[in-house]
């Protein structure tokens, strides 16, 4: 079966973007399923760096349809400009689809979310979320609500401005919200130079599915975002699982056969939440200047900490995990140990593994107990150098005890392993960690 899904397994920021981009040399369609400009894929092209926030990233290649899918909020006026640039730079390359089905986030949206995060630390400081400010929560809500505008309504002038004027109706307590007919007018004519992209995607994937072609569902955000199992209310408001990403595409099931979650060799956080495992101090600061931790879309820094398994354990589970990525390995190379967290004890001294408690007050009280494993040395350019040459088998033997022990941790195989920023940093093991015992099949969970 030819669809493979690519999930974050963390907080975000995992470089899903260059773990798609590496598995999109091999499909014909990436599929973005959720999220907006929220998001920031980050892909480092001989050419430079491009950050993609509604695109997904088989824009950039030939050959591959890149599909901005239902299941996303998408600002119409910055995907433009997302494009436009994209183009100028000559690295629009592949073809481009938007999902009609897609809502229309409006800058009314982003004055909402700047509004009801001031609103919510007003009333305790605890309570603001840190949002990306890209105006996702209210476009999510409008849609879930019945409220909402779709991509495929742009071109009906007659519905849009009737589906603007009961918007406009229901959020009289905004300030500032621009002229509606002023925002009409300027939805039609960018929805007119989109009209060429916009269209129902699902029954182009289907076909796609019938012919044997094969499709990515690129993630955006991360499982511990999840509206439903992240950390609530710290989370985004879309699905960013392996579910979501089904719904957010409209592929059955049964047409997927693989998902790879992606996680960092350690952790990050940006916005408001729990974060067991965050470092601080010195060491945390490290981790953020070597691992260059600074959001892609907002460039807020982001916290750091050490690799939590039992998050990982859960979002494991949650998503079904075929095969993981790990990431930014690289950025641990010359520490003089690596603490993974292997488990959780709570104030009641009763310990968790595979799960974070339901509650995000209780999992900020729980206390993380730490394996430390021997460190590898760093990646110097002749280390990097055989990688590329050699593949898997000249990783550093730590490494690959820290990969070991990860696969074994969580019964899942690990199938990618990057150690850097571009391209051609990323080794495939194909026969499991050099070295190490195989894991014949992934380990399914029985609860
Ligand atoms: P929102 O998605 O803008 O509503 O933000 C909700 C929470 O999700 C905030 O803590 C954000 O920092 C976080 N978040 C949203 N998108 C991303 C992302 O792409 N990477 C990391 N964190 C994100």
């Amino acid at each position: 079966m030819p669809v493979t899904i690519v999930v974050g397994a963390q907080f975000g920021d995992e470089a899903k973007g260059k773990i798609t981009d590496f598995l999109a040399a091999d499909a014909q369609y990436v599929v973005r399923t959720g999220g907006g400009p929220n998001a920031g894929h980050s892909i480092h092209l001989p050419e430079g760096v491009v950050v993609l926030h509604q695109l997904a990233c088989g824009v950039l290649r030939r050959g591959v349809t890149g599909i901005s899918g239902p299941g996303m909020v998408v600002q119409p006026m910055k995907l433009e400009e997302e494009l436009r640039a994209l183009k100028e730079r000559g690295l629009f390359r592949g073809e481009l689809l938007l999902s009609d089905r897609a809502h229309v986030l409006l800058p009314l949206h982003e004055i909402e979310d700047a509004w009801e995060d001031a609103l919510r630390t007003q009333q305790s400081p605890a309570a603001g979320l840190g949002t990306t400010g890209r105006g996702i929560g209210p476009a999510y809500s409008d849609r879930y609500g019945r409220w909402g505008i779709r991509l495929g309504d742009l071109d009906r002038p007659a519905t849009l401005r009737q589906r603007l004027e009961l918007l406009y109706a229901r959020k009289t307590q905004l300030p500032n919200l621009p002229p509606r007919e002023q925002l009409a007018s300027t939805l039609i004519e960018v929805g007119s130079r989109l009209a060429p992209y916009i269209a129902p995607t699902e029954p182009i994937l289907w076909e796609a599915i019938g012919r044997g072609d094969r499709i990515l569902l690129e993630g955006a955000q991360s499982a511990l975002l999840d509206i439903d199992f992240g950390t609530y209310p710290y989370v985004t408001s879309s699905h960013p699982t392996s579910a979501g990403a089904l719904v957010g595409s409209g592929i059955p099931p049964l047409a997927v056969d693989r998902i790879v979650g992606v996680a960092k060799a350690y952790s990050t956080r940006v916005g408001a939440g729990p974060f067991p495992t965050r470092v601080e101090g010195e060491l945390g600061e490290y981790l953020q200047r070597v691992g260059g931790e600074r959001g892609a879309t907002t460039g807020r820094p982001r916290e750091c900490g050490w690799l939590d398994l039992v998050l990982l354990r859960y979002a494991a589970r949650l998503n079904g995990f075929t095969a993981l990525a790990i990431t930014k390995v690289d950025v641990l190379g010359g520490l003089p140990e690596v603490p993974v967290c292997v488990r959780y004890e709570r104030p009641d001294g009763s310990s968790l593994t595979d799960r974070p408690p339901t509650s995000a007050d209780d999992l900020g009280e729980v206390r993380p107990i730490y394996e430390r494993l021997p460190a590898w040395g760093e990646f110097h350019p002749r280390r990097l150098e055989r990688l590329r040459e050699e593949g898997a088998g000249a990783l550093p033997t730590e490494l690959r005890a820290f990969l070991s022990f990860v696969t074994k941790e969580t019964g899942v195989p690990i199938e990618f392993v990057s150690f850097g920023a571009a391209r051609d940093a990323t080794v495939r093991l194909d026969r499991g960690v050099p070295g190490a015992p195989p894991t014949p099949s992934v380990r399914r969970w029985k609860g």
